[in-house]
């Protein structure tokens, strides 16, 4: 939401497509509500046609339950097991069909964020991963601070412990170098 709201801001045109949360809409940018991984999944393929930017936050479930029952389920039909089946991964997806795009990704890792960023990096073809320990309690999840490191083929940086407000303009500011950096590129070739 901080992004979202940082990067309309600063003049974009932002399509935010958020799970449920108390969070109320952002000003200036479109909102659009989904439950479930498969509504994100199809919501975001649409407004990744014409954008230039996707950033990619929501800790999206990795599974799904297999059959979702209409009704209530009564205790005496209930299986014993819930059998779950895995959910895309959206930003992979992505990165499959980034053309021109600049993809950013986050990593909420336990142990060796840094490590399991680079991975990411290279595994869904993104240009940055904002990486978080989620292990350390007060931040990250359900806070109104973080403390991150924003990891890219050059190397790593950290941020320390700030809000997210704060995280969210550093990020757009990365964006934004990299938007400079693609449109003086493009302009030398
Ligand atoms: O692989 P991992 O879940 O750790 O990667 C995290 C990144 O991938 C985040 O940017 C998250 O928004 C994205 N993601 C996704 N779809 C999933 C799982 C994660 O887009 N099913």
């Amino acid at each position: 939401y901080a992004i979202a709201e940082e990067c309309g801001r600063r003049g974009a045109s932002v399509t935010l497509v958020s799970g449920p949360t108390v969070l109320p809409d952002p000003f200036g940018v479109t909102t659009v509500r989904v439950e479930t991984a498969l509504e994100m999944e199809a919501a975001v393929a649409s407004a990744y046609e014409a954008c230039d930017v996707a950033v990619a936050t929501a800790a999206v479930a990795d599974f799904r339950p297999q059959t979702v029952s209409a009704g209530k389920i009564k205790k005496d039909d209930a299986a014993a097991q819930l059998v779950l089946v895995r959910n895309p991964d959206i930003l992979a997806g992505l990165g499959q069909r980034k053309g021109t795009r600049i993809l950013v990704g986050f990593a909420a890792e336990t142990g060796d964020p840094i490590g399991a960023a680079r991975a990411k990096l290279d595994a869904k073809n993104l240009d940055l991963v904002v990486a978080n320990d989620v292990s350390v309690p007060g931040q990250g999840f359900g806070a109104d601070v973080n403390a991150v490191w924003f990891v890219d083929s050059q190397g790593e940086r950290e941020i320390e412990l700030t809000s997210k407000r704060q995280i969210a303009r550093a990020v757009t500011d990365e964006v934004v170098r990299m938007l400079g950096e693609r449109h003086t590129g493009n302009r030398e070739a």
